[in-house]
């Protein structure tokens, strides 16, 4: 059934447009997301889309970045409560924690989290990141080529993920999988399926945790944790862990993969770094720029205006943050990879009182995984004869990346 155009939406307003399926979006149209998203500089700063893909409802998108911060700034009219949905994909009402709650609750909850989410103990964290970065990157030796997605950059994340909750590491290959199959699966049963076995899962580790504690890991924090003195509930435990399991591991791992396709793409670029690896935490915050892989969204709490147009309660703003990232106004010459930006805010890790908790842990894992492929594999370019296959979705990804080297 197709979703009926509110009365309220000016029918100059009104375009096809989805992350899912533009064109440019899908894999073997040799296109990039990131290139079909640059084609909306030219459509109205605010536009509505009545059919945005995968079932969900109409909503507006927001091409500029400075109505970007103004709706990420402001909670009180553009929540963010049920903005994933992913307990609903199960037909259940459960909140991922923090993330979609709005102030003042929200910042309760967040603070929960912080103790084990600092810059101190995410540095903690970098002989282990870097004794798995080291573990990947021995698999490959003695060859020359890799497909990098899933045999590299799908797997690292899960491996940071497993250690930060205190979960064993021999539970690598099923998360990775269901990671892809929640936001990837071809079809919503198999979605529905990967949320399910995840949930199953999490719910588990709670109760592990809760039968036999371990001191010192995030799970701990989630499981033994209170808010106002009083302990969580399960719904709340699970909405954290969930969370913390999406936040961290498609992000990661989709990002990875872009930055080593431009990398393959720029030899340039890469043989600038092998010869100043000082360089890399420069960029990979540009790299953050300009391939930035989220798209979220906010409910109008009330009626409102945003860039001129009459928003009423009830509509959805979709947030692709790529578009605030290349905005013109914000960044010269947005489309290419600059080292000279300063430390100019994007929107990659969102914007406000939602904004990401865990951007210096993707950092530091993206900036050791770099340096030390670096150091162990030469020179490395796109295997001849073929195309990486990327993909659009509220994560943008890389499906396929064959990397060659001598
Ligand atoms: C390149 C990797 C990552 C990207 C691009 C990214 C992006 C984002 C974005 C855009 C948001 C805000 C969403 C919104 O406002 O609707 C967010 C929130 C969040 N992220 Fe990340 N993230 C990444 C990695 C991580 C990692 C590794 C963790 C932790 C393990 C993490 C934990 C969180 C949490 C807990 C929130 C919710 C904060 C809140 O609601 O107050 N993220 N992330």
């Amino acid at each position: 059934m197709s979703n009926a155009v509110p009365s309220h939406v000016p029918p100059e307003l009104i375009r096809d447009f989805s992350v899912f399926s533009s064109p440019g979006m899908e894999p073997n149209l040799g296109g990039c997301p990131f290139k079909a998203l640059m084609k909306l500089r030219d459509e109205p700063r605010i536009f509505y889309v009545p059919e945005p893909g995968r079932g969900r409802p109409g909503n507006w998108v927001v091409t500029s970045a400075a109505d970007m911060r103004t709706v990420l700034q402001d909670p009180e009219v553009f929540s963010s409560k049920g903005i994933a949905g992913f307990s609903q994909l199960l037909g259940e009402r459960w909140d991922l924690l923090p993330l979609e709650v709005d102030p003042p609750k929200h910042a309760k909850y967040r603070a929960l989290l912080e103790p084990e989410m600092t810059v101190k103990k995410m540095n903690a964290l970098v002989p282990a990141i870097e004794g798995f970065a080291d573990a990947l990157i021995a698999e490959l030796k003695g060859r020359s080529g890799c497909e990098f997605v899933k045999s590299i950059a799908q797997r690292f994340p899960v491996m940071v993920f497993l250690k930060l909750l205190g979960l064993p590491d021999n539970q690598l290959e099923l998360f990775a999988d269901w990671a892809w199959g929640l936001l990837h699966g071809p079809s919503m049963a198999e979605q529905v399926a990967a949320a399910q076995a995840i949930k199953e899962h999490l719910v588990y580790a709670i109760r592990q945790e809760t039968a036999q504690p371990v001191n010192n890991t995030l799970l701990s924090r989630i499981v033994h944790g209170e808010i106002d003195g009083a302990p969580l509930n399960d719904e709340e435990k699970l909405g954290y862990a969930f969370l913390v399991f999406l936040a961290g591991l498609d992000t990661v791992a989709s990002s990875l993969s872009f930055y080593f396709r431009h990398l393959a793409e720029d030899q340039d670029f890469q043989a600038r770094l092998r010869a100043n690896p000082e360089l890399i935490p420069t960029v990979i915050d540009e790299l953050l720029r300009m391939y930035s892989v989220v798209t979220t969204s906010r409910l109008v709490t009330r009626d409102t205006e945003l860039a001129g147009v009459a928003l009423k309660a009830g509509d959805w703003v979709s947030l692709t943050l790529s578009l605030g990232n290349r905005d013109q106004q914000e960044h010269a010459a947005p489309d290419e990879v600059r080292l000279d930006r300063g430390n100019k805010p994007h929107f990659t890790f969102g914007a406000g009182k939602h904004r990401c908790m865990g951007s210096h842990l993707a950092r530091v894992e993206m900036a050791i995984f770099m340096r030390k492929f670096l150091e162990a594999i030469p020179t490395f370019r796109l295997a001849p004869g073929t195309q990486p296959l990327v993909h659009g979705a509220g994560v943008f990804g890389v499906k396929e990346l064959q990397l060659a080297w001598d």
